[in-house]
C-alpha cells in the first residue's frame, strides 16, 4: 500500500489525513496509516483530481493547435486528471466509424484519464455509439460547423432520452445574431448577444425531454434564469475572470463571447452562491498566426485546460470562494454530470490526486502551461499550480513537473 499524507479533503472537509492506496484505489483514509511507501505533504491540501467535463484537444485532425499528448500534459500539470473531449475533431465524430477510430488512434497516447462525446446528427445514430460519454449539440455555428437543425435536435434528445444518456448543448440562437457597428471584443459580445443565449436555451426548453441535458458556457445570469430546473449549467473561467474591456484583441475571441465587466461580476456571484453545476475550460486552442488575423477572420476558442483549477484556487486563497464551491464544481460536479465514477475521495474510487500549496502563488505564463499552441489569454494572472498529481496512484505530476505520460484510459459512463 502507498500512503500519501497531507491535509485531505475528505467527506467535504479538510483534516489532516493519511490516504492508503492500493491497485490504483483509494482504500483507507485514516488519521494515521502504515504502508510499505509514504509521501508525507506536510499541510499541502490533497484535494480530487479535478474533471474536465468541455475540452477540445484537436487530435485527430488539427494536431498542429494541440494533440493529446500535449493537451493531456497541461492538463495534468493543471490539475485535471480526466477531461471529456468534444467532437469537433476531424474528421468529425459524428458516426460509429469516427467514434472507433478516434479511440483507436488515442489509445495509449493521454497522460490523463479521457472520454470522447460524439455529434449524432439524428436520433438513429444515439444508440450506435455506446462508449460515447454523451452527446453535443451545437444550436449555432462555432468552430467545426457541427451545428444541427431543431428537428433533428429534438430527435437526438428523444433518443438520448430512452437510453438515459447526456446531452451537451452549445446553446445560441443564430436568428437573434446582429451585425453591430463596433469591432473588436466588444462588436463580437454584440454581434452573439446574451439574448441569443436565452433565446436558444428557451428553445431547448421547450423541446420534448427525458435526456439529461446539460447547458455548456452560460456566459450571464440571464442565462442562467432561463436554464429549465433538472437541466444543469456549466460555467468557464473565462466568462468568470475575463471581459471584453480586456486588451486581448482576437486572442479573447471565443463563442459564446466575453461578456462585459458587469455581466462577469453577476456571474461570478452567481458561481459562489451554488448556481452553476460545473466549471469547465472549454479548452480551445487555435494557432498563434490564425489569431493574429484580423479580428473578424480570427477563429473563436481560447485555450485554459491547465489554468481552470489554479485561477480558481488562487480565489479561494484571496477569499473570493470557498475551497468546498471550487471541488464541488471542478471535480464533484462534472463527475456526476457525465456519469462517471471519479471526482470525489473516497473508499473505492481511483486514487485519482491533486496536492497543492495555496500558499506557493505563481503566475500564468505560456511557458508553464505548455500548450502546443504557444499561449494563454490568462498571461500574468496569480494561480496555484499543483505540486503532484497522482493517477489511479501513479504520478502523473511530480515537483509541478510532468512525469509518467501514456497512463490516461477511456473511461465510459457507468453503467446503470
Ligand atoms: O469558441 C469556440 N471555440 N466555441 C466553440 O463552440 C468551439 C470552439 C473550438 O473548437 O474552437
Ligand atoms: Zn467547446
Amino acid at each position: 500500500m502507498l500512503v500519501v499524507k497531507g491535509r485531505v479533503f475528505f467527506k467535504g472537509r479538510l483534516e489532516a489525513a493519511a490516504v492508503g492506496i492500493a491497485d490504483g484505489k483509494v482504500v483507507a483514509v485514516k488519521k494515521v496509516l502504515r504502508g510499505e511507501e509514504t509521501s508525507d505533504f506536510g499541510d499541502s491540501l490533497i484535494l480530487p483530481g479535478c474533471v474536465d467535463a468541455h475540452v477540445h484537444l484537436r487530435d485527430p485532425g488539427l494536431t498542429r493547435k494541440e494533440d493529446f499528448p500535449s493537451g493531456t500534459r497541461s492538463a495534468a500539470l493543471g490539475g485535471v486528471s480526466t477531461v471529456a473531449d468534444m467532437p469537433n475533431t476531424v474528421p468529425p465524430v459524428t458516426t460509429r466509424v469516427a467514434f472507433e477510430e478516434k479511440a483507436a488512434a488515442l489509445r495509449g497516447r493521454a497522460a490523463v484519464d479521457y472520454a470522447l462525446y460524439a455529434a449524432p446528427r439524428s436520433g438513429s445514430a444515439v444508440p450506435r455509439m455506446p462508449d460515447a460519454i454523451g452527446f453535443k449539440v451545437y444550436m449555432a455555428e462555432s468552430t467545426g460547423d457541427l451545428q444541427i437543425d431543431e428537428e433533428a435536435m429534438e430527435d437526438v434528445l428523444e433518443a438520448a432520452g430512452d437510453a438515459d444518456r447526456l446531452v451537451v448543448v452549445h446553446a445560441e440562437d443564430a436568428r437573434r445574431f446582429t451585425r453591430p457597428a463596433r469591432g473588436g471584443l466588444e462588436g463580437h459580445h454584440m454581434a452573439r448577444p446574451k439574448e441569443s443565449e436565452v433565446s436558444a436555451i428557451q428553445a431547448l426548453g421547450k423541446m420534448s425531454r427525458g435526456a439529461r441535458v446539460h447547458v455548456a458556457h452560460v456566459t450571464c445570469t440571464e442565462a442562467l434564469d432561463a436554464v429549465p430546473a433538472g437541466v444543469t449549467k456549466e460555467a468557464t473561467p473565462h466568462h468568470l475572470l475575463l471581459d471584453f474591456r480586456r486588451d486581448l484583441k482576437a486572442f479573447g475571441k471565443v463563442n459564446p463571447p466575453l461578456r462585459s465587466p458587469e455581466d462577469r461580476g453577476a456571474l461570478w456571484r452567481a458561481y459562489v452562491e451554488g448556481r452553476v453545476d460545473l466549471v469547465a475550460s472549454d479548452h480551445a486552442p487555435h494557432a498563434i498566426e490564425e489569431k493574429q488575423e484580423r479580428f473578424p477572420e480570427a477563429p473563436s476558442g481560447l485555450p485554459g485546460v491547465a489554468t481552470s483549477f489554479p485561477l480558481l484556487l488562487r480565489r479561494v486563497k484571496a477569499g473570493d470562494l470557498a475551497l468546498e464551491r471550487l471541488v464541488e464544481t471542478i471535480a464533484e460536479g462534472p463527475a456526476r454530470v457525465l456519469g462517471i465514477e471519479k471526482g470525489t475521495i473516497a473508499v473505492g474510487r481511483d486514487a485519482d490526486l491533486v496536492v497543492v500549496d495555496p500558499r506557493d502563488v505563481r503566475r500564468v505564463t505560456a511557458k508553464r502551461v505548455r500548450y502546443a499552441c504557444g499561449w494563454t489569454p490568462f498571461e500574468g494572472m496569480e494561480a496555484c499550480f499543483p505540486e503532484a498529481v497522482l493517477l489511479r496512484g501513479e504520478p502523473v505530476v511530480e515537483d509541478g513537473e510532468p512525469a509518467a505520460e501514456g497512463l490516461g484510459r477511456m473511461i465510459t459512463a457507468a453503467k446503470s
